[in-house]
């Protein structure tokens, strides 16, 4: 009876703390404040838990409770937390997804109206949900395709006397990563047939060429198995030529492939032209120094701020005002909210893209905290 006792005062303790705060406009059936569920994929790309901290502090910020939780880049763990949130009475879910695995339990957040948005990735193969959040993944794509060939001074390159570049992609599991491989894809494509930019290793021409994206894909953008397979195409595929560039879809992966080419004599002196994305400090640190050529700036924060403005209006019943975003839909990008199921409405921001020359701007933008700012040497 006493361990009853103890179980149920645990249990109002613990659904106290999650939703007794005040909120002024954002109350739940009983008057306290409503819940919103943060479900984010991963924490080995820094971005996520960035994310995280940002939704939360803006759901806070406007009378939300909110809870923020990571899922190690496992589905199951992911599909654990967005129950458990729903168990605690979620009135909105916020889910960057892992893969397409959450359907089941983006599903049963629909059959309890519970509303669900999708945050930076889209959740494939599902119906139940009707907001998605991102950036223009196309141009973060495109940004990097412009970043080689500025960097490789493509408009000047002939067959004659060729470029040569190596193309990884992020993972499969992420709608993200066909978009971005496409954007840049449809900057260098027009090189490659001309002959002026050849490709060492794997060419798929787009993502639908599902075999070859396969071979040039990332398992959950997972730095060790870039790193591997750029030393792999080092001793074999790119033995006997130099790589003029290299087509890395983000700083994680960025920086381990940096790491591969530095431990190869042929690039002590010369690194390849590396592109990147996210502005991870470290990453706009090696463009200080001279190291990866280009990031793409997308600022979370802002996303972060938009997806609560979202969960906002949906909760509330009102129709939504994302400053600063677009729907995809205007700009004949819908394809960015086709779930396979569905289209649902997608909201783009819009990314920036940095150079050795801006790499302050992240800086100037309040991007990164004090302690990133010193340890990176960004000052
Ligand atoms: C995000 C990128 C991130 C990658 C790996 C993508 O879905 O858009 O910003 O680098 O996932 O986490």
């Amino acid at each position: 009876m006493k361990k009853l006792l103890c179980a149920a005062v645990a249990v109002v303790l613990v659904a106290g703390t999650v939703f007794a705060a005040p909120g002024a406009d954002s109350k739940g059936a009983a008057g306290k404040a409503a819940f919103i569920g943060i479900a984010m994929p991963e924490t080995h790309v820094l971005r996520w838990t960035k994310d995280g901290a940002s939704l939360k502090k803006f759901a806070e910020a406007k009378g939300f409770q909110a809870q923020d939780q990571y899922a190690n880049a496992d589905q199951s763990v992911q599909n654990t937390q967005v129950q458990n949130f729903l168990t605690q009475g979620a009135k909105a879910i916020i889910i960057g997804c892992v893969n397409d695995g959450v359907a089941a339990v983006v599903a049963e957040a629909a059959r309890d109206k519970v509303t669900v948005i999708a945050y930076d990735r889209i959740i494939p193969n599902s119906a139940d949900y009707d907001y998605y959040i991102t950036f223009n993944n196309f141009k973060v794509g495109q940004f990097q395709g412009q970043g080689i060939e500025k960097g490789l001074n493509l408009k000047s390159a002939t067959a004659a006397n060729p470029k040569y570049i190596t193309l990884f992609a992020g993972s499969p599991t992420d709608g993200n990563a066909f978009f971005f491989y496409d954007g840049a894809m449809s900057v260098l494509n027009p090189y490659i047939k001309s002959g002026a930019l050849v490709v060492i290793g794997p060419y798929p021409e787009t993502s639908k060429d599902t075999a070859n994206f396969q071979r040039i894909a990332t398992e959950n953008w997972q730095a060790p198995v870039a790193k591997t397979r750029m030393e792999n195409l080092l001793n074999a595929d790119a033995k006997d030529v130099t790589l003029d560039a290299v087509l890395a879809p983000n700083d994680t992966l960025a920086r381990a492939i940096i790491e591969a080419c530095k431990a190869d004599a042929k690039y002590a002196g010369k690194l390849p032209i590396i592109t990147g994305q996210d502005a991870e400090a470290a990453s706009t640190a090696s463009i200080k120094n001279g190291e990866q050529y280009m990031t793409v700036f997308k600022d979370t924060t802002k996303l972060a701020e938009a997806a609560i403005l979202l969960a906002e209006a949906a909760v509330k019943g009102t129709t939504p005002n994302i400053p600063g975003a677009v729907l995809a839909s205007s700009i004949g990008l819908e394809s960015i909210g086709d779930t396979g199921r569905k289209v649902v409405k997608a909201y783009l921001l819009d990314p920036v893209i940095i150079y050795r020359e801006n790499w302050r701007d992240p800086v100037n933008a309040g991007f990164y905290s004090q302690d990133e700012i010193a340890q990176n040497g960004l000052r």
